[in-house]
């Protein structure tokens, strides 16, 4: 059946031909107008005065919106804390808040208008970075976390060897394909109908209504899909489908908001960046006794996703190993730069970028082998499967995957020869290491962990298929389409996948968490489960077999002794008039987390998977190359392996570009400086491993009555990369023969390469 088989993603032709409808090639509706922001020159201060005469007087401008043009409230804030205005009114925050918009004929005549407004602040010094508002002070956006498990104090100062460090992890820029866009086209009455490139078309109908002073009802959003998301339009998108709105409300027109690339880079949150600070207690063995970390994140100007964000960092500060006692806590910094968001693993990967130094720092004080010590330290064994936030691992696989990887990649024999040839190359030194991933699934804050569905089967037997979650790239369409497939016994074709709409599936969580098909697969699932129920009822009555004789088989169904194509039931259905039509509705079981507390089951279960890189950097210029990556994940019983195998592909080398090219750059004055791809570099094609082995973990399926016992697999890929930042910092490590830890901060930019290559040199 379509459950199960490799599959292309239903719009794959289209994506190539470039046949795909994203907003942007929708025809224009009559009378379109196009709205610009107009921003903030100055990262922290009071505006004084705008003065916005010129941006009226320009060509072609219709209109210009600030605050006092609201109707409702000037908030979109997703947190209910009241800290993101639509446009500022006295205090500035960052550099590139909204101040203003202007509505013009054409998005050139608005864009050039925008430039021509004259504000005036009184400027204050804006705290930049995390050195900058921790010596300010330390004022945090939202609350900080700790969890903790055992006598820390007690155990660091029991622990045969101590060590303290502190590591910096980059952010990183969404950098989706097709950027933020929001269409709003005014109907009757206060009727509002939104096109976004949005992951959570409910939040943005919530927002929408907001400002506008309406009720949801009156606001429908629709997303057809998004030319990628990453995390980066689970919020990110409510300030323009906002203003658009605002604008259509106020023009009676329908209205288009595209920033471009370099306004959109300034203006949108990104991946936060970290400073972990660490103490670690071990002993010779390589075994870790306890551990004690501080996570400080950069948020920017308010609090955005920054709570879940830092969350799910500590959540990740364990990777797949066991600390006997441990405490972590959050530091979920304010500063006056943009509001830092979800982007894929929403703070996991910083977490477990730490536990992987963590592994590090332990091998290189105790001279063992860095993979050695990542397998002493594995989860497994009595009273060792107990996680910092007190959930039980019942499902590890990690050290499995760990063997399995290990054998087929050859790696012990691979790191000799490596060893070996490095022994020969004086300026060029090859690395490699290996490292494992364990990623808890599901929406860590409880209630997102639902989802609904509705079905409409036609009467000559075709299938639509309508759901919660949005289409960002990831091929959640089509997994869920061929579970509809499957539940009926019919073909793909015949299922129809519309667009996401909040006038058909309400009260929608974003589509984020990885948790896509494991939430919409289900529900969807219970719509069919709904009308398979009717229809078998019918068929029973109606050709007087028992309801156990009926069965949905491929193309057709067993009514007893004959068998009746699918659509000759739903014609028969219908002429005894069956409902044909149903919504579905899944709610994940199992979770429960107590924040306060520090204790709880917030993940239904975990997805695993391991991967092996090989580099080869030149010791003159800190330059590299990926030679070799290796990955086996762990999909469960995948639900189509080609898409899950591209979800592996597309997230390790979005990690990789995060880890090693991706660097952000503000200056004194808090102006972002990498604003385009000129200065911001995310991998390309000749960037992908020169060899690249990717397999799905086989026999492996969910422990969980998970949709068809598969895994979730859109973020924990991307935390395979940090095998390239270990596998860099083995061959800066030879260069001191492998006795000093190379500390390694991310990203390992091939400057950042070269200076711990003369670091290590000089202290070896
Ligand atoms: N894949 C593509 N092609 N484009 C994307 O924007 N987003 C990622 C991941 N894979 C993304 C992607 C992120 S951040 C998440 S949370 C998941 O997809 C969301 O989709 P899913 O829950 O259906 O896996
Ligand atoms: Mo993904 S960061 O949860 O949108």
């Amino acid at each position: 059946g379509p459950v199960g088989s490799a599959r292309i993603h239903d719009s794959a032709p289209k994506h190539v031909a470039g046949e795909a409808f994203y907003i942007d090639d929708i025809a224009a509706p009559e009378g379109l107008l196009h709205a610009y922001l107009g921003l903030s020159g100055i990262a922290h201060g009071q505006l004084t005065s705008l003065d916005l005469d010129a941006v009226r007087a320009a060509p072609g401008v219709v209109s210009v919106l600030t605050a006092a043009d609201i109707p409702g409230a000037n908030d979109i804030s997703s947190t209910h804390r009241h800290d993101e205005p639509v446009f500022a009114t006295d205090r500035i925050l960052f550099h590139g808040q909204p101040l203003f918009a202007v509505v013009a004929e054409t998005r050139e005549q608005g864009r050039l208008a925008a430039t021509l407004a004259k504000a005036k602040y009184t400027e204050e010094t804006p705290l930049l970075d995390i050195a900058a508002a921790r010596a300010a002070g330390g004022r945090l956006v939202t609350d900080p976390l700790k969890l903790e498990r055992g006598d820390v104090a007690t155990a660091m100062a029991a622990s045969p060897r101590r060590l303290k460090g502190t590591m910096a992890i980059g952010g990183q820029e969404h950098f989706y394909l097709e950027s933020q866009i929001a269409l709003a086209i005014p109907g009757e009455d206060e009727d509002m109908t939104v096109l976004v490139s949005t992951q959570h078309p409910s939040e943005v109908q919530h927002m929408v209504a907001a400002v506008l002073s309406v009720g949801s009802h009156a606001v429908t959003v629709e997303v057809r899909r998004m030319g990628g998301g990453f995390g980066g339009k689970e919020t990110q998108a409510n300030l323009f489908a906002c203003v658009a709105a605002i604008a259509a409300r106020k023009l009676k027109r329908p209205v288009k908001l595209r920033p471009d690339r370099d306004d959109d880079m300034a203006i949108t949150g990104k991946r936060h960046d970290f400073v972990c600070d660490y103490e670690i207690g071990f002993d010779d063995e390589g075994r870790i006794h306890a551990l004690d970390a501080v996570y400080a994140a950069r948020c920017g100007w308010n609090a955005d996703l920054s709570g879940p964000v830092t969350d799910r960092a500590l959540f990740h500060m364990d990777n797949c190993y066991f600390y006997p006692a441990v405490r972590a806590r959050s530091e979920p910094l304010f500063t006056n730069t943009c509001s830092n968001t979800a982007f894929r693993g929403f703070g996991g990967p910083q977490g477990m970028v730490g536990a992987e130094r963590f592994i590090e720092e332990v091998a290189y004080a105790t001279g063992l082998d860095p993979l050695e010590v990542r397998r002493r330290n594995l989860y497994g064994g009595a009273g060792r499967d107990v996680t910092p936030y007190h959930q039980a691992v019942e499902d590890n696989i990690a050290a499995d995957v760990i063997a399995e990887l290990e054998r087929r990649c050859d790696y012990q024999a691979r790191k000799a020869a490596i060893r070996e040839a490095n022994r020969k190359s004086p300026i060029v030194k090859r690395g490699i290491a290996l490292t494992p991933v364990k990623f808890g699934i599901s929406f860590t804050a409880t209630w997102f962990n639902q989802a609904g569905a509705l079905v409409h089967v036609y009467t000559d037997g075709t299938v639509a298929l309508n759901h919660g979650g949005t289409e960002m790239g990831q091929g959640l369409y089509i997994k869920v389409a061929q579970v509809v497939a499957q539940a009926f016994g019919i073909r793909l074709d015949q299922v129809k996948i519309t667009a996401t709409t909040t006038g058909k599936v309400p009260n929608t969580s974003a589509t984020a968490a990885s948790s896509g098909s494991d939430l919409n697969g289900m529900a969807a699932l219970d719509a069919c489960e709904t009308i398979k129920k009717r229809l078998t009822e019918f068929a029973a009555k109606h050709w007087q077999v028992e309801a156990e004789d009926i069965a949905f088989l491929p193309g057709r169904v067993k009514v007893g002794p004959r068998e009746i194509a699918f659509k000759d039931l739903i014609a028969a259905a219908y002429m005894a008039r069956v409902q044909l039509s149903a919504t579905g509705f899944y709610a994940t079981p199992k979770i429960h987390w107590d924040r306060k507390a520090g204790r709880g089951h917030p993940f239904y279960y975990f997805a695993y998977g391991a991967a092996a890189a090989e580099v080869a950097i030149d010791t003159l210029t800190g330059e590299y190359r990926v030679e070799r990556v290796d990955i086996l994940h762990d999909c469960g019983q995948s639900l189509n392996p080609a898409i899950d195998k591209g979800q592996i592909e597309g997230g390790f080398v979005q990690g990789m570009g995060w880890l090693t090219t991706e660097e952000l750059v503000w200056d004194k004055k808090g102006r972002l400086w990498t604003h385009a791809p000129s200065t911001y570099k995310i991998p390309v094609a000749s960037d992908r491993p020169r060899i690249f082995n990717v397999h799905l973990l086989e026999n492996a399926p969910n422990r969980e009555p998970t949709i068809h016992r598969s895994k979730a697999v859109g973020e924990p890929p991307l935390m395979l990369a940090i095998s390239v930042l270990h596998a860099l910092s083995d061959a800066v490590a030879s260069v001191g023969d492998h006795r000093i830890c190379p500390r390694l901060d991310a990203p390992a930019t091939p400057e950042r390469v070269l200076d711990a290559v003369e670091r290590v040199r000089a202290e070896a």
